[in-house]
């Protein structure tokens, strides 16, 4: 039987890894959805994350803590189908992977069946078990640690972890041991610029860094962030390069006028009868062209 092909050429774990050796950048952007995910496919981008911030851009619970393994997979269905090139990362949910390695395991083996290629999990050296466990099973992980939303009481940016000696000995401590444990790459989050960098260049695995400065190895940031959906969202290293929430606002008010004045639909919207076909049914119903 001849292997099924798409023409695909997926990044590899070895790729990924590699583009820290040659001093590349990696570029990370996250995706839910079928069309957005097709769009960034087609640009440039190594790794997809289908992240679990997916709970409050698409459906907007106040932090990551209620998404469930559910609402995961249909999120990694959509992205996956639409993905041919980038690496899809995807986030295990809160709860999916803390109770035991059996569980650990079997959650991150129905992520890969929806179409994850790797799975993101928050933590440091709590979690060695875990990560070793899935990725002895042949699944590549990306661990995460500085700011963990997971298990953060509540949202506060201005809590950047590493601003003391102790806590930028517990994530350098906690990223060589995420390295040892196997996994491919790492997501520093809100971590200062001089602890990001120090961390990166004492592993040998790419950190991936979201509000930790240029040093670290490749970016990330939430794709609804960059593009400016969400207006009341500011944190400082979001840079927006759109503003979409005005474009869409814009759209939608004048779409609102248009149907109120019958501007919408106009002739190059609809479709016409034919106009013999058009005499013939007003006759055979005995009705009169009203034109
Ligand atoms: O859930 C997510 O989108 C993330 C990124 C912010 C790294 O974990």
């Amino acid at each position: 039987m001849q292997p099924y092909s798409n023409n695909s050429r997926k990044k590899t774990v070895s790729e990924i890894v590699d583009t820290k050796k040659k001093g590349d950048k990696l570029v990370v952007l996250t995706a839910y959805d079928f069309s957005i995910a097709s769009i960034i496919d087609k640009n440039d981008i190594d790794i997809i994350l289908v992240g679990d911030s997916a709970g409050m851009v698409m459906l907007g619970y106040p932090n990551t803590r209620p998404v469930n393994m559910a609402e995961m997979l249909l999120f990694c269905r959509a992205v996956s189908n639409a993905t041919n090139k980038a690496m899809i990362s995807v986030d295990m949910p809160f709860g999916s992977y803390q109770k035991n390695i059996d569980e650990a395991i079997s959650n991150a083996v129905k992520l890969i069946k929806a179409g994850a290629d790797s799975v993101k999990v928050e933590g440091g050296e709590e979690i060695f078990d875990r990560i070793k466990a899935i990725v002895d099973v042949g699944i590549p992980v990306m661990g995460h640690i500085g700011y963990k939303p997971q298990t953060s009481s509540m949202w506060n940016f201005s809590k950047a972890a590493g601003k003391t000696k102790e806590s930028a000995l517990k994530l350098l401590h906690d990223a060589k041991v995420i390295e040892k444990a196997g996994a491919f790459s790492i997501v520093l989050e809100m971590i200062t610029t001089e602890v990001a960098e120090i961390i990166t260049k004492n592993i040998s695995i790419p950190t991936i860094g979201i509000g930790s400065g240029p040093a670290c190895d490749g970016q990330v940031l939430v794709t609804y962030d960059m593009l400016g959906i969400n207006q009341d969202f500011k944190p400082k290293f979001v840079k927006k390069y759109l503003d979409l929430n005005h474009l869409i606002a814009t759209s939608v008010q004048t779409y609102s006028r248009d149907v109120k004045s019958g501007a919408f639909p106009s002739n190059d919207n609809i479709i016409h009868m034919d106009t013999k076909q058009y005499e013939e049914f007003l006759n055979e119903y005995g009705l009169r062209a009203s034109k």
